[in-house]
């Protein structure tokens, strides 16, 4: 099985070399290649998204992605900036479904600034549509506006759009993911205001008879952003498009207090993904040695699970984790009182060494 192993940048490399000795730690053989990617790709190859890169994720069975992006390529035209790296990578291998588990492990409640009783335990999963919607609509563009109020001045516009069939591929997503879980879907959207949230609406309610399993639920964006902060564990499966999942992951990932603790993955229809901490690359404590590269494991882990068809190997993984945890090691952005300060080295030390 081809695994292609993209570091990146800032503590890209840090973290990808800890999930990458977890792998090695399993036992079963992994073929693991190489590149650059982001700014370090730059630097190399004039491109963030090179394109032996490109072939290389293209010919892999799954990629297992650090993070781009350092404050040193801002001035550079947008379409060499390091992060043009993901959405070309999500464009060109037509990942269109992110995953965005939501996890508060018990022993890291105290991390979080929510209260224990509201979080404690917390397990829900958000997918994200990554490729349509606000993002990609045409047309978009800047413009001499034609309203009689603001008429002359420049006005900015972009297009929410949604067709039927990309609806249908990620609500089956978000079913299937749920069956295996808890069996709940809430679909969120703006369908008392926008169009294309109403052809959502119509399109989730239509398959979901083919899973009479799974309940359906859905609610407006704006009540979910509150409900995510009063109430998260009344979810399970959250689906919704590009631009509401954007918000709504992030904020869940804050619910849980540890951003240095989830992982991500990006799919494609064959189940072939991309799989990456929902974290960026911290250029703020990059070299260092004190980056948590439990979310990046963690990535691995899901890789295994979706990609590569080895959930035992992936609960492993899952478990030797929160065996570390228990035994009271943290990196230091999940360090509180009475628990040990670890660095990202001694981390993957001790889940390699707690594997079963
Ligand atoms: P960030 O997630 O990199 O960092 C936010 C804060 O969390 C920082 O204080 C950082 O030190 C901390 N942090 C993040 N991951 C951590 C970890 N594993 N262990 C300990 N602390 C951790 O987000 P920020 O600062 O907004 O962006 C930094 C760069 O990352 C930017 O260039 C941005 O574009 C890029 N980025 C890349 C993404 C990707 O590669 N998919 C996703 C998000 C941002
Ligand atoms: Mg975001």
């Amino acid at each position: 099985m081809k695994i292609a192993v993209l570091p990146g940048d800032g503590i890209g490399p840090e973290i990808v070399a800890q999930a990458v000795r977890v792998l090695h730690a399993l036992g079963p053989k992994f073929d693991l290649e190489e590149a650059p990617v982001g700014g370090a790709a730059y630097d190399v190859a004039g491109h963030p998204l090179p394109p032996a890169t490109l072939e290389l994720a293209k010919k892999a069975d799954a990629i297992l992605f650090g993070a781009v992006g350092d404050w040193k390529y801002d001035t550079l035209a947008r379409e060499l900036r390091p992060e043009q790296a993901i959405l070309g990578l999500r464009k060109h291998l037509e990942l269109f479904a992110n995953f965005r588990p939501a996890i508060c492990y018990p022993e890291l409640t105290a991390a979080s600034s929510l209260k224990p009783e509201i979080i404690g335990g917390l397990d829900i999963l958000i997918v994200r549509e990554l490729n349509g919607d606000i993002y990609f609509g045409q047309p978009r563009g800047i413009r001499t506006s034609e309203l009689p109020l603001f008429k002359g001045a420049r006005e900015g516009y972009d297009t929410m759009h949604y067709s039927e069939p990309e609806v249908e591929r990620i609500g089956r997503v978000a079913f299937e993911a749920a069956r295996k879980r808890g069996k709940k879907v809430c679909s969120v959207d703006k369908a008392n205001v926008l169009e294309t949230s109403q052809l959502w609406r119509e399109v989730m309610i239509r398959i979901s008879k083919e899973y009479p399993d799974v309940e359906l639920s859905h609610m407006y964006v704006d009540n979910a952003a509150m409900q995510l902060v009063k109430a998260p564990k009344a979810f399970d499966v959250v689906v919704t498009g590009n631009l509401f999942g954007d918000i709504l992951s992030d904020e869940a990932a804050m619910l849980t207090g540890s951003i240095g603790m989830l992982p991500s993955a990006s799919l494609d229809k064959n189940n072939k993904g991309l799989y990456e901490p929902s974290h960026g690359s911290a250029p703020d404590i990059a070299g260092k040695g004190i980056a948590n590269p439990l979310a990046t494991i963690l990535s691995a882990a899901m890789m295994l699970r979706y990609s590569l068809g080895m959930p035992a190997e992936a609960d492993r993984i899952e478990k030797a984790v929160q065996k570390v945890l228990a035994q009271g090691l943290r990196t230091a952005d999940i360090y509180t009182e009475g628990t040990q300060k670890v660095t990202t080295v001694q981390m993957g030390d001790a889940v390699v060494a707690a594997l079963a």
